[in-house]
């Protein structure tokens, strides 16, 4: 396999219990769902969940007619797996988003939230995901914003040393970015994707605003907030709907959906426990419903 870039390990994580449940984090979740069923097409074929984690939020694509929950993390995959079920509606892969195993243009939809952020090299990720869609397919990305109220603050009043207006991407933690709206717009556009709209998320992320107000009105207020996108991005988190666009042929949307991650042929074996590659002879574990591209048997 070509080397990729570090990925950030999920792996044995408590994401679900740590960061999410009674965490008193309902108002970004509930601002998130408000957001995708305004971006992403009620219903389609095939959605493809980039970094999926645990599933918090896959049933939102309950209008598609199958869904590809794919993750690097094995253990969030087996916490979905195990509060969705296990029939041909799901679909669980264990990969790496940089080395995608899913054949170009089988999905008309995929989204990618709270997932970017760990990406160093965006332009590599954005590639790979691009060639999964079906021209005229939607991606749905939220990204870290760099250029945030609090950002800007924190720089005049010289408590910040990076410039929340410079394009490149701030690691402020190890694999851990915020990026530049224009930055990230033009990359998809260098991908093979027309941005079309963005949404302002998370303006009222204050600790003393959620333990004051009602999460149900920061999340109506938040939901009119989210459309002054239009104006200017300057919340810490944005939403962002892009078309797939191009000349390929005809989307394969019926065609198998994996690939060989290591050499890219289109065709894969499936046997019982294993998908098995014709062409490099690499062998891909299927684990209790969880098809694994991590690394070969
Ligand atoms: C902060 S969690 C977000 C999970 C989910 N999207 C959510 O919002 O609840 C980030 C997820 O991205 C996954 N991830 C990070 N880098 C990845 C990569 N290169 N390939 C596949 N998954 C990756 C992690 O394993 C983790 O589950």
């Amino acid at each position: 396999m070509t080397t990729s870039p570090d990925v950030i390990d999920y792996e044995g994580s408590g994401y679900r219990t740590d960061f999410w449940e009674g965490k008193g984090r309902d108002y970004e979740d509930q601002t998130e769902r408000v957001a995708i069923r305004r971006l992403l097409p009620p219903t389609g074929k095939r959605l493809l969940e980039l970094g999926a984690g645990f599933g918090r939020l896959t049933r939102e694509y309950d209008g598609y007619e199958q869904v590809i929950l794919l993750d690097y993390s094995t253990t969030l995959l087996r916490e979905a797996q195990q509060q969705l079920g296990r029939d041909d509606h799901f679909v669980y892969a264990a990969a790496n988003i940089y080395q995608l195993p899913i054949n170009e243009g089988v999905c008309d939809a995929a989204t990618m939230i709270r997932v970017i952020h760990h990406f160093a090299d965006v332009p590599a990720a954005l590639q790979q995901i691009r060639s999964t869609l079906a021209p005229g397919g939607v991606f749905i990305l939220e990204f870290a914003n760099k250029r945030n109220l609090k950002a800007v603050a924190r720089y005049l009043l010289r408590r910040q040393d990076w410039n929340p207006f410079d394009r490149e991407p701030v690691e402020f933690v190890k694999l851990n970015f915020d990026f530049h709206p224009a930055y990230m717009l033009d990359t998809l556009k260098d991908a093979g994707f027309t941005p079309e709209k963005q949404l302002s998320l998370s303006y009222l992320r204050l600790g003393v605003l959620k333990r004051v107000v009602p999460t149900g009105i920061l999340v109506g207020i938040d939901s009119l907030l989210q459309h002054t996108a239009s104006l200017g991005t300057y919340s810490p988190s944005v939403f962002t709907r892009n078309i797939a666009t191009g000349n390929e042929p005809p989307a394969l949307l019926d065609g198998p959906i994996f690939k060989c991650p290591a050499c890219g042929e289109a065709s894969l074996n499936e046997e019982t426990d294993r998908m098995a590659c014709q062409n490099c002879g690499k062998q891909w574990a299927i684990e209790d419903g969880i098809y694994n591209f991590k690394e070969p048997l």
